[in-house]
């Protein structure tokens, strides 16, 4: 009979490994400390970010594919990979709290030697943003003196964002959205087409998961957002200013009202309790 576990295999050197295919050496290299003598706490600080980092890194990816499969009308795709990224954003949203247990003094020891560094130069959550619908041209004059940033930036201004092709999806169902979504009148068509949506989820099944499953990312980001600024006040106070010039808590509570889809949110001001989900009686 055989043991479930008979000893390490012998790898060669030649061969592929754990370590080498996730370039485990180069990575853990990655972490270098500002503070000196290192202040204990500062890994922390680098690896959390990074982590944050790493994670954009796969949300863009995902966004990408994302639009990608509405915009050909492929709602289960775009409905699965909006899944994974909700999942990420989860995680997203609880991993911040580490940083809790980081005493405002220690933070202090270490914080001057990041300045003027900030989370507000993260590109990526930036992309994020921008690819969700978030886009906002004031946003990229801090990277003035980085032209392949503000580049990456304006592709994603000028692309197709989860919102937009959202739109182009309902349309494919045959719900009437305008070409031009912008101003008053086309506003009130959208919310009637999505009223239509909420008030008949049976009709149209799949595109009615598919908003659930974006508005979910849209609350994700805000609940990242309120859990951010939360940490943001424990540890530094409600009266600092950010290292990167902001007002600190008072700037980062201002971006709470953001939202990507703001008409998935207010249709449901206006549902009627008749008729309800078809079927539902079993
Ligand atoms: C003790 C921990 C943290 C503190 C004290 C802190 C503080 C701040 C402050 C004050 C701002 C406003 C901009 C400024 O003036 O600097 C900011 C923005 C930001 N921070 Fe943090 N932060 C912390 C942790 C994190 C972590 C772990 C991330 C993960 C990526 C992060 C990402 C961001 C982002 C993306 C922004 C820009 C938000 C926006 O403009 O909407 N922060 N942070």
């Amino acid at each position: 009979m055989r043991m479930p576990y008979e000893g390490p295999k012998v790898y060669r050197r030649d061969e592929l490994t754990y370590n080498r295919y996730l370039k485990v050496e180069e990575l853990l290299k990655l972490q270098q400390l500002q503070s000196d003598p290192p202040h204990h706490d500062e890994l922390l600080f680098i690896i959390i970010h990074q982590a944050y980092e790493l994670w954009f890194k796969q949300i863009i990816h995902e966004m990408e594919s994302c639009i990608r499969a509405m915009l050909a009308h492929k709602v289960l795709p775009a409905y699965r990979r909006l899944t994974r990224i909700n999942k990420i954003l989860q995680l997203l949203v609880n991993q911040i709290h580490i940083l809790e247990t980081m005493a405002p003094i220690d933070f202090l020891q270490f914080r001057e030697k990041l300045n003027p560094a900030s989370g507000f130069q993260s590109i990526q959550f930036r992309e994020v943003e921008f690819l969700a619908g978030l886009g906002n041209e004031k946003l990229m004059g801090i990277f003035q003196n980085w032209p392949e940033y503000r580049e990456a930036l304006q592709k994603r201004l000028d692309g197709p964002t989860l919102r937009s092709a959202y739109y182009e999806v309902m349309r494919a169902y045959k719900y009437r959205i305008p070409e031009d979504v912008e101003g008053e009148a086309s506003r009130e068509q959208i919310l009637d087409a999505l009223r239509e949506l909420y008030q008949h989820p049976n009709h149209k099944l799949p595109i009615y998961f598919l908003s659930e499953a974006l508005i979910e990312f849209d609350e994700y980001l805000v609940l990242w957002r309120q859990h951010h600024v939360l940490v943001v006040e424990r540890v530094i106070g409600g009266h600092r200013k950010g290292t990167g010039g902001s007002a600190g808590v008072k700037y980062l509570e201002s971006t709470t009202s953001k939202r990507a889809f703001p008409l998935l949110w207010e249709a449901r001001s206006y549902l009627t309790k008749e008729p309800q989900w078809e079927g539902e009686d079993l």
